[in-house]
């Protein structure tokens, strides 16, 4: 993992002490509200619903375990004992004081980790697949590419005050688990005809409000150029993104007004300044950040390990942890084991300090030191030996972590929604606990098999709603709290916008809306065909019956 040079550890102690006098001056009544308030978002901290919310960055997902434990003293000392883990790879705090904010930053600081660039409208932490080199179907790994963006983006100055965010992913293996079509700007290293390295790029995705998936501006631009390439897309979206309206202010909106051709050829005639210039890569400079990321001291081991084999064989309940949220390893012997943070009850990607004090006690045992954080808001011990999962998992069983439901309807994605957002329509984490109080049948529940659920509180989008399977999205109608349901959306290589369902549902019928959703495709599906696959097989009609019944062909006659 990247490892602060001197440099980064100065630019962000120094931040430090700039965010806390700037709090100081501020509880001391030295800078109004309004003088404070772009300071305090430039350093993650947002003013919500029932407290300040601090959002920390994770670069990339990536963490090492003294940074896990330093995220449990905070839940412990400076909040109420827990920690939530964001759709962006994130992790937010919910209840912290502002006084103590700059504390908190201090000690962030001490473990290398800030809050930097985690708001506001400029270039945000830029995300990754959590299986970023350990993948077996990786053909590179993303993550020193991340980094550059990460050196490169910090502090740029030309790009701190955006028409709007912008969010960047990169992915390096064959399936996309970054949704890099979803992001301002997704990027794939890829290998071209000759063996070049460089980067198929999309622009113009993203969710929230006018939801889109990105369109390639190019299919290959070499590795040398990605940084200058990026710069030139950035500098049109600067230039030329709406900040009359910031509905309309996002690059989605301006790719769309433009068309992909029209703003390729800004972006060419843009790039025709940068090309060549100071921010071009060298060789020297991509080594030193790859150095960070080359492959801890991996065992040569027999690639399968019989006591793990015998181990499924006597224990169901590890057979089916196994199964569901352990996956394959590039190299022998070894696996990836999956954290569930959707344990029935608990808000998804919520977690306790004692529980962040034990992953991090895991990762040193088990994988090297080093945790990752997923956007389904998960974590994952990406290097364990397949010879110490079961005494992983009985560990991860003894602590409520060993939920086997990675990829199932109750492994949701849901946003914080009514009950700490501002922005909310209607209630997120309640729903999601209704649905997964419903589906607590864990052989239903792998009987129905792959099946993402996203649930946001309202349609900026945050639990990622428009990309799931089934999406549920909180919206009001005259002061109420209500339901819209949308089914056919998925993430990956061939990602897309789900659908809505038809009117919206109060909040006590959306379990039944999902079970009646779920019973459809039972009668319908294929052998070993997924949810989202029948869906778009057979359309959206059987489930509209279902769901509707009667009234919709009452409707239907009534319309003739
Ligand atoms: C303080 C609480 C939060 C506020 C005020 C907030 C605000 C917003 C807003 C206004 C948007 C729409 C942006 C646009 O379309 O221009 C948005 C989108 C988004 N937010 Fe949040 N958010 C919050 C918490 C979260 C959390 C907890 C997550 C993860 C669980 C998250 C992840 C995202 C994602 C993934 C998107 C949509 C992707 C996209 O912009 O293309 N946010 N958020
Ligand atoms: S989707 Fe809406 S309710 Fe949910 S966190 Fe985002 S802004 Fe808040």
């Amino acid at each position: 993992m990247y490892r602060y040079d001197d440099y980064d550890q100065q630019l962000v102690d120094e931040r430090v002490k700039q965010y806390a006098d700037q709090t100081r001056r501020y509880l001391a009544g030295e800078l109004t509200e309004e003088e404070y308030l772009p300071l305090r978002l430039q350093n993650g901290l947002y003013v919500q619903k029932q407290a300040p919310m601090l959002r920390v960055a994770i670069p990339y997902g990536n963490l090492r375990s003294d940074q896990v434990r330093m995220f449990a003293h905070i839940a412990r000392t400076y909040d109420k004992g827990y920690g939530h883990f964001s759709t962006r790879q994130n992790i937010q705090f919910n209840w912290p004081k502002i006084e103590d904010t700059p504390k908190i930053l201090a000690d962030l600081a001490s473990v290398q980790m800030h809050a930097i660039q985690t708001s506001g409208n400029c270039i945000r932490n830029t995300t990754s697949d959590p299986f970023a080199g350990v993948a077996a179907d990786e053909l590179i790994d993303p993550r020193p590419w991340c980094e550059l963006i990460r050196q490169w983006s910090t502090f740029h100055p030309e790009f701190a005050y955006l028409p709007r965010k912008f969010k960047m992913a990169v992915n390096g293996a064959k399936e996309d688990r970054a949704i890099i079509r979803c992001h301002d700007i997704g990027l794939e290293v890829r290998q071209n005809e000759t063996g070049e390295l460089g980067f198929r790029v999309f622009v113009g995705g993203g969710l929230g409000r006018t939801p889109m998936v990105g369109k390639e501006i190019t299919d290959f631009i070499p590795w040398q150029h990605l940084l200058t390439y990026l710069e030139a897309i950035l500098r049109v979206y600067n230039r030329f993104g709406r900040r009359d309206n910031k509905y309309k202010a996002r690059i989605k909106i301006l790719v769309q007004a433009l068309g992909i051709d029209a703003f390729r050829e800004q972006v060419e005639a843009e790039w025709v300044h940068l090309k060549d210039g100071p921010a071009t890569l060298t060789q020297e400079e991509v080594d030193r950040v790859a150095a960070c990321f080359v492959d801890p001291d991996y065992e040569n081991l027999p690639a399968i390990d019989e006591g793990f084999i015998a181990k499924q064989a006597e224990s169901v309940p590890f057979a089916k942890w196994v199964e569901r949220n352990v996956r394959g390893h590039k190299r022998p012997g070894y696996a990836s084991a999956v954290i569930s943070l959707k344990k029935t009850g608990v808000p998804p990607g919520d977690i306790t300090d004692a529980q962040l004090d034990l992953v991090a006690d895991w990762a040193d045992r088990y994988s090297f030191g080093e945790v990752r954080s997923t956007h389904e808001q998960n974590l994952v011990l990406a290097d364990v030996k397949q010879s110490n999962l079961f005494a992983l998992w009985e560990e991860l069983r003894a602590h409520g972590l060993a939920t086997p439901n990675f990829g199932l309807l109750t492994d949701m994605i849901c946003c914080p929604g009514g009950d700490f957002c501002n922005l909310a329509n209607a209630k997120s984490i309640p729903i999601a606990e209704a649905v997964q109080q419903r589906f607590d049948d864990l052989d239903y529940l792998h009987d129905i098999g792959e099946l993402e659920l996203n649930i946001s509180g309202c349609m900026n989008a945050c639990g990622h709603h428009h990309v799931g399977h089934i999406g549920i999205l909180g919206v009001d109608k005259n002061g109420e709290e209500w339901y819209q349901i949308t089914i056919g959306g998925r993430q990956g290589n061939e990602a897309g916008i789900g659908k809505v369902i038809g009117r919206s549902f109060a909040a006590a019928d959306v379990p039944d809306v999902i079970e009646k959703l779920v019973a459809t495709y039972i009668d319908n599906r294929h052998e070993g065909e997924r949810f989202i696959d029948t869906v778009h097989r057979v359309g959206q009609d059987p489930f509209k019956a279902r769901v509707y019944g009667e009234q919709q062909n009452e409707r239907k006659v009534v319309n003739g």
